[in-house]
C-alpha cells in the first residue's frame, strides 16, 4: 500500500448485522468504503467484548480492500501475532493499554503489519512525540472507547490539529474515531485527518438487502470531508 493522504472511509462492522459478517463486508465495499475497520473489545479495556482472532480470520477472505484492526484491549501484546496471523492490514493499539507502547509498536511492525496508535480522548497528543519513526497511523477517539452511535466529542479537533503539526510531512494516517457523521467530518479534514471511520453513519437505515443505503451514507460523509479540503 503505497502512501497518500486521500480522503478514506473505513466502515466498522461493530455496526453491521452480527448474523452476517460476510455479506456486510462484501455490501460496504461495494459501495464505496476504502478499509474495513474491524473494533477489537476484550471486555477489560473496554466495557464490551466483540472479535476473537478466529473472527477476524473468518472476516479476511471478504475483504478485498484493507483491513483496519483496532485492537481496545489490555494487555495487547501477547494478542499481536494471533491478529496479524488472522490477516490484519494495519493494527491499532491503545497507548493508554499498557507501559510499554514503544515495544508494542516493535512488535506490531516486527509482523510485516501497518501499525497504530490509538489516543482516548483524555490522553494529550503529545504523548506520540517520541513513537512518530514507529507509526504508519495515529487513531483519535472522538468518543470513549467501546461502543458504536455515541455522541461526538468535539476536543478531538483541536486534537487533530496538534497531531497533524507533530507528524509534518512523514507519511502516517491521522484517524478518528467515533461520532464521525457528515455534520463532524469537514472540521476534522480542516485539522488534518485523512481516515474517517463510522459505524452507525454507514450502517443506518441499510442492511445486505438495502446496501444502497450504506452507499448513500458513505458518500453523504465523503462529500462533506471533500468539501473542506
Ligand atoms: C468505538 C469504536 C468505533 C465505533 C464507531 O469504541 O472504536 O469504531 O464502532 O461507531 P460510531 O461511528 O457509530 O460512533
Ligand atoms: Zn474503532
Amino acid at each position: 500500500m503505497t502512501f497518500d493522504r486521500k480522503i478514506k472511509i473505513a466502515p466498522s462492522i461493530l455496526s453491521a448485522d452480527f448474523a452476517n459478517f460476510g455479506a456486510e463486508i462484501r455490501a460496504i465495499e461495494a459501495q464505496g468504503a476504502d478499509w474495513v475497520h474491524v473494533d477489537v473489545m476484550d471486555g477489560h479495556f473496554v466495557p464490551n467484548l466483540t472479535f476473537g482472532p478466529p473472527a477476524v480470520k473468518a472476516f479476511r477472505p471478504h475483504v478485498k480492500t484493507f483491513m483496519d484492526v483496532h485492537l481496545m484491549i489490555a494487555p495487547v501484546d501477547p494478542f499481536i501475532e494471533a491478529y496479524a496471523d488472522a490477516g490484519a492490514d494495519l493494527i491499532t493499539a491503545h497507548i493508554e493499554a499498557g507501559p510499554h507502547i514503544h515495544r508494542t509498536l516493535q512488535a506490531i511492525r516486527a509482523t510485516g503489519k501497518k501499525a497504530g496508535v490509538s489516543l482516548n480522548p483524555g490522553t494529550p497528543a503529545e504523548s506520540i512525540e517520541h513513537l512518530l519513526d514507529l507509526l504508519d497511523m495515529v487513531l483519535v477517539m472522538s468518543v470513549n472507547p467501546g461502543f458504536g452511535g455515541q455522541k461526538f466529542i468535539p476536543s478531538a479537533i483541536e486534537k487533530t490539529r496538534k497531531v497533524r503539526a507533530m507528524i509534518g510531512d512523514r507519511p502516517i494516517h491521522i484517524q478518528i474515531d467515533g461520532g464521525v457523521d457528515p455534520t463532524t467530518v469537514g472540521p476534522l479534514v480542516a485539522a488534518g485527518a485523512d481516515c474517517f471511520v463510522a459505524g452507525s453513519a454507514v450502517f443506518k437505515g441499510g442492511s445486505v438487502d438495502r446496501p444502497e443505503v450504506y452507499g448513500a451514507n458513505i458518500r453523504a460523509i465523503r462529500a462533506a470531508a471533500m468539501a473542506a479540503l
